[in-house]
């Protein structure tokens, strides 16, 4: 008799070692552990954010990823933020990198600059690296830097949202010739049908798992993705200089959703960008870490992509992919 893992079992499945072409996506401040190993333990693959396993939720980085395994046995990945511009940082995300092998973990999600060198250790031990991409401009780049895959981030995502819808990610990037994952606009079973109708290999799903049983944010937050409709979801550029989905909320109104004049010189600057950045990064870090833990009364600021419009319970995570991956 077949299984649903076989129902659903294609090459990233077999690339991962999982059941179901599903990862739970890395969330600043939103991926608590229990979060990320109730995905992979419902057979996908959730990914550890470590700035909000550390920073966020106070864990030292290797005894975080300990606590995942007490919950799981199964894979779970790594999100590298490989923005590179500060020592501090770079020395930091290079230490996370070498607790995440030392513990076991093959799988690395990267984002915003070049991924080489994480490529180059994961390399060593068969691991796997998938790079977030926007364009096929990006994804070119990563591609000469030997990423084995691509997260396609399109127009209906939660985060920093791309630009395209999942048929032209889809179509400019596929002829790059490796497998490609659906990020964006996924809530239930028929986003995730008509993704791999598309021809994506899996879906990584944010906004969805906040609403879920797991997830340690407020209810407020997760009441607000209950509330919202895909027309609530604007994109700011005020949290850290690119455009970032979040529900709309008077707060957000009165935040206003637009960089000012300096911010934007300074965001074209090749020096004064890594400042500004920097800058959004603090800023935004406090903020986010204070409004989805603490909810309402602390600036309503809840990132969330437009897969809301078909979110309306706040489920586990076991029922969530129950939902998405019907035998
Ligand atoms: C609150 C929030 C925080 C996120 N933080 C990160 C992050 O730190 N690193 C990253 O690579 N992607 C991040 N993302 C993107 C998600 O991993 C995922 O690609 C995206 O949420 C998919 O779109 P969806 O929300 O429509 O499902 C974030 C998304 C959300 C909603």
């Amino acid at each position: 008799m077949s299984t649903t893992a076989d129902t659903y079992a294609n090459a990233f499945t077999q690339m991962l070692g999982i059941e179901l072409p599903v990862i739970c996506g890395a969330m600043y401040p939103c991926s608590n552990a229990e979060l990320v190993a109730a995905a992979s333990e419902a057979g996908g693959i959730g990914i550890v954010q470590p700035i909000s396993l550390t920073y966020v939720f106070g864990y030292d980085y290797r005894e975080g990823l300990r606590r995942i395994r007490e919950l799981t046995a199964k894979p779970i990945g790594v999100n590298m933020l490989v923005e590179g511009s500060n020592a501090t940082y770079r020395k930091r995300l290079e230490e996370w990198m070498d607790v995440s092998l030392d513990e076991g973990v093959r799988f690395f999600v990267t984002a915003l600059g070049n991924p080489r060198w994480v490529v180059d250790l994961a390399k060593q031990v068969d691991g796997v690296v998938f790079h977030d991409v926007t364009n096929v401009k990006h994804a070119q780049k990563a591609l000469d830097n030997g990423v084995d895959g691509f997260i396609c981030v399109n127009n209906r995502a939660g985060g920093h949202a791309g630009e395209f819808t999942p048929q032209q990610l889809f179509d400019e990037i596929a002829p790059l010739g490796k497998p490609t994952v659906c990020a964006g606009g996924v809530g239930g079973h028929e986003h995730l049908r008509e993704a791999l109708d598309i021809g994506y290999l899996g879906v990584q799903l944010g906004t969805r798992f906040i609403a879920s049983k797991e997830a340690s944010v407020h209810d407020d937050y997760k009441d607000a993705i209950l509330a919202a409709k895909a027309t609530d979801i604007v994109l700011t550029d005020k949290i850290s200089g690119v455009p970032v989905a979040v529900i709309n909320t008077p707060y957000v109104e009165r935040m206003g959703l637009k960089a000012g004049w300096l911010a934007k010189k300074m965001l074209r600057g090749r020096k004064t960008k890594h400042w500004m950045r920097t800058y959004y990064a603090i800023m935004s870090a406090i903020k986010l870490k204070k409004a989805n833990h603490r909810g309402s009364g602390y600036g309503d600021f809840f990132q969330a992509g437009k897969s809301v419009e078909s979110i309306d319970e706040v489920l586990s995570v076991a029922d969530i992919f129950a939902e998405l991956c019907p035998q």
